[in-house]
């Protein structure tokens, strides 16, 4: 387990809110004082610091904290009517109910949001608990205000294990379920970093598919590194890729089954 701390002089309230998340999630809080980080890191495998802005969690590989990643590049493409590929294999559109099963960072679940509009909805599940609490927070910043706002008020994110969750969601409940699993040959990309020693790192089983085509009325999709065998999960149909390293691996429900 690692601790909840705060920057080395935090305003009394900064300080009240860090107690109180470690109090309402039971992550041991330690008084910063005049420790270092490399310190704190001895005692504990990861630190979430509250400091003036946002929460973040430092780990010996890197600091985790929240950015919308390529949601940003993606939201710019689609509004210049460029399509994305996610979106595709998804086959989202307007009113929409999603299950975004591996939240991370939550940029998939940011460009699903945008898809599905106001009177649709984005639910994200996050099995780590420091990630949970940096995106959370991280969402609700940018659902106050800017240009994210209302695509991260759109989200709901919820600390779960997507194998409890599936199992415990009525049928046909979201339209669309998707997965982003930490790869299993990762590829190079410098913001996973921080996310990886925190992450959970279990990879997809076909058992896994068919609790989620109980769950979903349309499509099961999940994304995996191209020469990935899709059909182990029992997904045949997969997105040409083209020289995309990533592709997206689908399970079609609307034929009836
Ligand atoms: C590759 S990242 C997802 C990135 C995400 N699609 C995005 O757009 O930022 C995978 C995330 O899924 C989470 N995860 C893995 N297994 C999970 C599970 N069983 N339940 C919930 N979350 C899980 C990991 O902790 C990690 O944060």
């Amino acid at each position: 387990m690692g601790a909840v701390t705060t920057s080395r002089k935090p305003s009394e309230k900064r300080a009240l809110w860090a107690r109180q998340l470690a109090e309402n999630y039971n992550i041991p809080y330690v008084e910063r004082k005049n420790h270092s980080l490399e310190t704190l890191l001895d005692s504990y495998p990861w630190v979430l610091v509250a400091d003036s802005r946002r929460l973040c969690c430092h780990t010996p590989d890197g600091v985790l904290f929240f950015h919308p990643n390529m949601a940003a590049v993606r939201l710019r493409h689609l509004k210049a009517n460029q399509p994305d590929k996610m979106l595709k294999a998804m086959g989202l559109g307007p009113g929409q109910k999603v299950l975004d099963c591996t939240a991370g960072f939550c940029s998939d679940s940011l460009v699903a949001a945008w898809a599905v509009g106001e009177k649709g909805t984005v639910v994200a599940l996050e099995q780590s608990l420091p990630v949970f609490l940096v995106v959370k927070d991280g969402l609700e910043q940018a659902g106050k205000e800017g240009r994210f706002a209302p695509l991260a008020a759109r989200i709901e994110l919820k600390h779960a294990d997507f194998r409890q969750f599936l199992v415990q969601t009525a049928a046909k409940s979201f339209d669309v379920v998707y997965f982003d699993p930490m790869f299993d040959v990762p590829a190079h990309s410098a913001s996973m970093v921080p996310l990886r020693p925190l992450a959970c790192h279990i990879q997809l089983t076909a058992k896994d598919i068919e609790a989620a085509a109980r769950v979903a009325r349309r499509r099961v999709v999940v994304k995996q590194r191209s020469f990935y065998p899709f059909s182990r999960l029992g997904l045949d149909d997969v997105l040409d890729s083209g020289s995309s390293p990533i592709t997206y691996g689908m399970l079609d429900l609307e034929g009836g089954r």
